[in-house]
């Protein structure tokens, strides 16, 4: 046991158990979301949850479906032939028990002041974008979730393979927030295994520069 067991735990669920998630569980998972930090304390996140199995089985089948359509579109066959292996790693949550659209809504950042200013070339503008804060507010609430999943003993994973079909899974489930993207998405439930392997990491000489 470490003090960081808590990061540990967590880890990628793709099989679970025919079990439902605790409403109250469920309830304090988005609230440690929420607790995430965020640029100017916009908590630009909405949290769509989908606890019913039928709903849950026809996502998966939208995404199956948009990843056909998709392959269709790419002329390169080995390419298009990558794209229709993956569907199955883009439809891990389709026997879930619950499954949670994270959409991430506006946050204005100085590029698009400059792209209205049109001062600048659109892709010189287009850097000032690149850190993407409304993305990583999401990123940050999603993790929280994920770790809160973990340490009430619940599996999740995180996924934004399936957010191709973003477009017919909104309609589907009838979510419209203005400016409001579906961002990720993640199952949740118990998990269905015994023990896991981690994939391995980068070493940490690898992916650290200490500037003194
Ligand atoms: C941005 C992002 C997108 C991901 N998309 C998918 C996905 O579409 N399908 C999937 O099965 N796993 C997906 N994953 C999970 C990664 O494969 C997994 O986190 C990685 O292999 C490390 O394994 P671990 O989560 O067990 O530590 C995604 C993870 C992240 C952070």
């Amino acid at each position: 046991m470490t003090k960081l067991d808590f990061i540990y735990q967590r880890h990628s669920v793709r099989k679970f158990k025919d079990q439902p998630v605790a409403a109250e569980h469920l309830q304090e998972m988005i609230k440690a979301a929420t607790y995430a930090p965020s640029g100017k304390n916009l908590q630009n996140w909405h949290f769509v949850v989908v606890t019913n199995k039928e709903k849950i089985a026809a996502i998966a089948n939208l995404v199956m479906a948009k990843n056909e359509k998709l392959a269709g579109y790419i002329k390169d066959d080995a390419k298009a032939k990558a794209l229709r292996a993956m569907v199955h790693y883009h439809t891990v949550f389709k026997a879930a028990p619950v499954l949670v659209l994270v959409y991430a809504g506006p946050y204005p950042t100085v590029a698009d002041d400059l792209l209205a200013a049109g001062v600048m070339p659109v892709n010189e503008a287009l850097e000032y974008a690149r850190p993407n804060p409304a993305v990583q507010n999401i990123a940050a609430a999603l993790e929280n979730l994920q770790l809160a999943a973990a340490n009430l003993g619940y599996g999740t994973c995180w996924m934004t393979g399936p957010t191709y079909a973003a477009q017919e899974i909104s309609e589907y489930i009838g979510f419209t927030k203005a400016g409001y993207f579906l961002a990720a998405m993640s199952p949740l439930g118990v998990p269905d295994e015994g023990k896991w392997a981690y994939p391995p990491r980068k070493p940490v000489e690898e992916i650290l520069t200490i500037i003194e």
